[in-house]
């Protein structure tokens, strides 16, 4: 029996044995809801099972993120049902209210525009499979995508297809995920690479550690129809130490995917053979600019190198290789299996498909979302974020990390696409969406962000390196009320050169903060200054 036939009956089987059961209860195991009482109440939920004889009726799942981490540890029933803030102590009755009234002191709803105003593709599995089981993502369409890219369509057409979504990349740049394909593919070489950032360094962010903590054979599977797309045999994914349950479940997904025939030699009884290792990185936040990843996966320091050559031409080791970010591999699956034009049909004209955003500070829905491109900031504030916390109202909302800026209130119906947030001086960055309101001082939101971009700063050129210092110690003298309008002009200064001569992103878009800040809320700057002008000491 051919391999694919195998993994389709795999697949039923699964899907037949899930629609057997009477109840599904499922229990966030992702790093958020873990932290509060580890396994304890997916634990304590399999006791009452068994002691209430139901070991037939009733499954207990560990799976992914659910999104609203505020609330959590989440946990439901049946796919309709959502209990918050679930202790292990709840376990007793959240299985005697099956097939009753649920438990009215743990309710939440699942009807809530939080989920509602989602649109799911990356996320479509988390929360819903159990990251440890290949069948339970067999019976998710899992590796339906491979399966039909090796049994059906050429290298070329694959590239094609991916090219035909409009996806871009989610790392950070949008670069267009088709070209970059379609370079490596053309480059001539018998040995090229594929590599996944899963460095995810950003302040706040944890798009990526969700995804592969809670969907982790779905990036395998991507890299591998990249693999096959560009004619690649090896392919790394970089991941930082920092996130040991998202390295565990990795391992645990390729030992498995191996096991299967899904990576490794002749996968699924084609020609076509592709294996994935692990590299650990060591949080530093310049690493996750490719060429430095590239170097520190060599087993280099990373420092980043200047670019061209760019990785597609000249990458690990010297040979062509294919560098894409965690949330672009995981977008690669359901456009193979939907269509390059079933993705295009979502979002905007030049941003194609959904983003996915880890939404954190002043507001009362933090957690991880998932939109469509498009959706503007007002909808994510008001809607699915319900709005900021406290009473001092919406200020603004930094996106795009340390490389990225500050958005004002007043631009809250910008629609989120990758043009519309960098006109406006920010970026989309890789997701990190951070809510800001009337009590914080946007000098005090610039001063972290230079303070990050100077720690972490490798020191290979001058300009990053001593203007990340200086720049910082003028924000710092501002803050403490002690700088001039001459020091505030040597900042502007700084931010220009800075930007303009260092070597690499980090240093290229450190002032990034500065700029925004100071086009939106200069006034504030002004208020803080020795010989402020008497009209700004006054607002
Ligand atoms: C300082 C710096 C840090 C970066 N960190 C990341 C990261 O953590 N993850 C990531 O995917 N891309 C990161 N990038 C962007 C990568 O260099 C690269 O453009 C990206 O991985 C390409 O993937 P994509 O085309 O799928 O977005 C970073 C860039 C810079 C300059
Ligand atoms: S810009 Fe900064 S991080 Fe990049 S190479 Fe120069 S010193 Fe290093």
């Amino acid at each position: 029996m051919p391999m694919h036939e195998e993994l389709h009956e795999i697949a039923t089987a699964e899907q037949e044995r899930q629609a057997s059961v009477k109840h599904c209860i499922r229990v966030c195991m992702a790093a958020g809801c873990l932290s509060q009482h580890k396994d304890r109440i997916k634990i304590a939920l399999q006791e009452q099972v068994q002691a209430l004889g139901l070991e037939h009726d009733v499954e207990v799942k560990g799976v992914g993120c659910m999104g609203l981490c505020a609330i959590g540890p989440l946990v439901t029933v049946d796919g309709d049902i959502l209990y918050e803030q679930v202790t292990p102590e709840d376990a007793e009755d959240i299985i005697k209210a099956l097939d009753k009234k649920p438990v009215k002191r743990l309710l939440s709803s699942l009807e809530i525009p939080f989920f509602q105003r989602q649109e799911r593709i990356v996320l479509e599995n988390s929360g819903i499979v159990d990251p440890e089981s290949l069948e339970d993502y067999l019976a998710h369409d899992g590796y339906a995508a491979l399966s039909k890219a090796l049994a059906e369509m050429m290298p070329g057409e694959v590239t094609e297809e991916i090219t035909r979504s409009g996806l871009r990349g989610r790392g950070g740049g949008g670069y267009p995920t088709g070209l970059k394909w379609t370079t490596v593919a053309k480059a001539i070489s018998d040995t090229k690479y594929v590599v996944c950032n899963a460095d995810e360094g950003d302040p706040g962010a944890f798009m990526d550690r969700s995804v592969l903590e809670s969907d982790p054979h779905r990036i395998l599977e991507g890299m591998a129809i990249a693999g096959y797309a560009v004619g690649a045999q090896r392919g790394y994914v970089y991941v930082r130490a920092e996130y040991p349950l998202a390295i565990e479940r990795l391992k645990n997904a390729i030992r498995v995917a191996r096991r299967s025939n899904l990576l490794g030699p002749n996968i699924l009884g084609t020609e076509f053979s592709f294996d994935i290792d692990i590299r650990l990185g060591a949080g530093a936040f310049v690493c996750g600019e490719e060429t430095a990843l590239m170097a520190s996966i060599e087993g280099k320091r990373g420092n980043p190198r200047p670019r061209p050559p760019y990785p597609a031409d000249h990458g690990l080791w010297g040979f062509p290789t294919l560098i894409n970010n965690v949330e672009t591999y995981a977008n690669i699956a359901p456009i193979i299996r939907k269509g390059g034009d079933w993705f295009a049909s979502i979002g905007t004209e030049k941003s194609k498909g959904t983003k996915v955003f880890a939404l954190a500070g002043q507001i009362r829905n933090t957690g991880l979302i998932e939109v469509p491109m498009g959706i503007t900031l007002r909808e994510i504030v008001e809607e699915i974020g319900g709005g900021t916390t406290g009473e001092a109202g919406f200020k603004a909302v930094q996106t795009g990390g340390p490389s990225g800026g500050c958005i004002p209130g007043d631009y809250i119906d910008t629609p989120v696409d990758y043009d519309s947030l960098r006109e406006l001086g920010s970026m989309m960055g890789s997701g990190g969406m951070i809510v800001i309101d009337n009590t914080s001082s946007m000098v005090d939101v610039a001063q972290y962000f230079m303070e990050f971009c100077m720690s972490e700063s490798c020191g290979k050129c001058i300009p990053c390196r001593v203007g990340t210092a200086q720049m910082y110690n003028l924000l710092d003298r501002i803050t403490k009320g002690q700088a001039t309008t001459k020091d505030l002009a040597l900042l502007e200064e700084l931010c220009d050169l800075t930007a303009n001569t260092s070597l690499c992103g980090l240093g290229q878009s450190a002032p990034n903060a500065v700029v925004s800040t100071l086009r939106y809320f200069r006034e504030e700057y002004l208020a803080k200054l020795l010989d402020a002008p008497v009209e700004a000491t006054a607002s």
